[in-house]
């Protein structure tokens, strides 16, 4: 566990000393749960996006994307649920005085007793070796069944009783489990109570005329309000998507964690409208195609779970968070829901307006159903910059820190380097740059020894480094070193582009 913070601790340490993320407002001491993206965060930031992005819109034909606005009617809010049960449920330690999300505290409890689990698993393969076979250990253990079937027993309890509002009932388990505060061990709880996440703001000049309007929570209602005129103006046949990428608010009681969980943050979400009854159909497909997504990204398979809801949302019928292995454990990155026709028809009630589909294959008027995938910018960036940021014995005993970001995602994608800072080498290397830069974003560093450049460069993730020496004024050729392998080779000026291509432009990435 101590390696686990450890690890947290440089993540956080050195997205600062290399510019990709700041606390906000840091002058001031920073403004909690809430950070400011650097020169290279802003970049890896816009690079995920993209990423998702051309994978979502550019590459479905029947997927489209849109921007709306982050305030809407206040009507929406009241339409979509969230005004009365966009809650979380919170407890206080009387001691401490800390807050914590009670639903948190228990999950966090159950996930120990998991961990409980995989250590037996992990103790039986190293005693059977070769010979184990994981899933009759698992079926016939008694130890590993009882823990899984305490953990599920503990799950389903929470779930039912969030569903049912049964606050007591919660209360009642973090004290039958004898949960204690995280940071205090202090077992004196307050009662459980409901907290509502969304952030007022007003509309208008004056106090008295002024309307009470919310920072969106979530992007996913500008695309339900936009259904009828994207449907429409784009004649789209179900079924299709809506895609949109933007800024959400959320006034989290229990922000730590980082960029984990912030109060301004960024979603990509997008909507598949289908036919009603073909919903679950397409909930698992959308499970597949997000996680080929997140795999392709080559951050190791082992990182990602599926954890599949007890509780479900106030709009759901099926929901699964795509988890991954952050420093402090397995969490949600993305959720996959199947919201049913709630929330266009919630908005056909409020608002008088139809929002339907006709079927000409049908010939039906219906509201559509709706498969919703939705994942947290700052959290796919954590996922991201925590899984790359590696500390590497070399062969010749010394230490590298490398960030090894997939290339398609690294901010700088290629550093050109003049070996010496004399006899036309910069030169060259500025027209090197020169000619880069219209197509990517290179940086040309002239300061300190080859090496230490090399490492400068290696930390703060650039694939790739172009070196000009005095041979390349005679043959125009430079030397390509490789950030991951540290491989070298010699290329002629004229490849690089080609080069820097295939390594890191959408259409090689996704054809690899
Ligand atoms: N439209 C559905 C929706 O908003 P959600 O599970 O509440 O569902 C979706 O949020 C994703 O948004 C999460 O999986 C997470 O990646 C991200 N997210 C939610 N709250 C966040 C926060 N406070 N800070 C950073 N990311 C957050």
């Amino acid at each position: 566990m101590a390696k686990q913070e450890d690890l947290f601790k440089n993540v956080i340490s050195h997205a600062k000393e290399y510019g990709y993320i700041f606390a906000s407002s840091e002058i001031y001491d920073g403004l909690s749960a809430v950070y400011d993206y650097g020169q290279n965060g802003a970049e890896l930031k816009k690079n995920i996006r993209e990423y998702w992005w051309k994978s979502m819109v550019q590459l479905h034909q029947e997927i489209v994307g849109i921007d709306a606005a982050i305030l809407m009617h206040p009507t929406t809010w009241k339409a979509s649920g969230h005004v009365d049960a966009f809650n979380d449920p919170l407890i206080d330690n009387k001691d401490s005085k800390k807050r914590y999300r009670a639903d948190v505290l228990v999950e966090d409890h159950a996930e120990k007793i998991l961990q409980k689990a995989q250590k037996e698993i992990e103790k039986a393969r190293k005693r059977f070796g070769e010979a184990f076979d994981e899933e009759q250990f698992v079926n016939t253990n008694d130890r590993v069944q009882r823990y899984l079937s305490e953990r599920k027993e503990i799950l389903e309890r929470l779930g039912r009783s969030l569903t049912n509002e049964d606050l007591k009932d919660v209360k009642a388990l973090i004290e039958e489990l004898d949960i204690a505060d995280p940071e205090t061990g202090s077992r004196n709880w307050t009662d459980v109570r409901q907290f509502n996440l969304m952030f007022g703001t007003k509309l208008g000049a004056s106090s008295e005329t002024a309307s009470n309007l919310y920072l969106r929570p979530e992007t996913a209602q500008g695309i339900f309000v936009n259904f009828s005129n994207v449907q429409k103006t784009g004649r789209m046949k179900i079924p299709f998507g809506i895609a949109q990428t933007g800024k959400a608010f959320r006034n989290e009681i229990v922000a730590r964690q980082f960029i984990f969980r912030m109060r301004e943050f960024e979603q990509m979400e997008m909507q598949y409208f289908v036919r009603p009854g073909e919903e679950l159909k397409w909930y698992e497909h959308w499970k597949e195609v997000r996680q080929k997504w997140h795999f392709s990204l080559g951050l190791g398979e082992e990182n990602y779970r599926f954890h599949d809801h007890d509780k479900l949302a106030h709009y759901a019928n099926a929901a699964t968070d795509i988890e991954f292995s952050f420093p402090f454990g397995f969490k949600e990155l993305e959720g996959i829901h199947s919201r049913t026709d709630f929330d266009l028809k919630a908005h056909e009630e409020f608002s008088g307006r139809k929002l339907r589909f006709y079927d000409p294959e049908l010939k039906e008027n219906y509201v559509p159903y709706v498969i919703e995938t939705s994942i947290g910018l700052d959290r796919m960036f954590l996922a991201v910059l925590s899984a790359s940021l590696k500390e590497e014995e070399l062969k010749d005993g010394s230490s590298r820190t490398v960030l090894k970001l997939p290339a398609i995602l690294a901010p700088v994608k290629a550093a050109v380097l003049p070996l010496v800072k004399k006899d036309g080498l910069p030169e060259l290397a500025q027209e090197i740059i020169e000619d880069l830069k219209w197509d990517f974003n290179v940086q040309y560093d002239e300061k300190d020894a080859i090496g230490r450049r090399y490492r400068r460069q290696d930390a703060s993730g650039t694939p790739l480094c172009i070196t000009v020496d005095h041979d390349s004024l005679e043959d125009r050729t430079v030397t390509v070193r490789y950030r991951d392998s540290m491989e070298q080779k010699r290329i002629p000026i004229a490849e690089i582009s080609k080069l820097i291509s295939e390594e890191t432009d959408f259409k090689h990435w996704m054809k690899k």
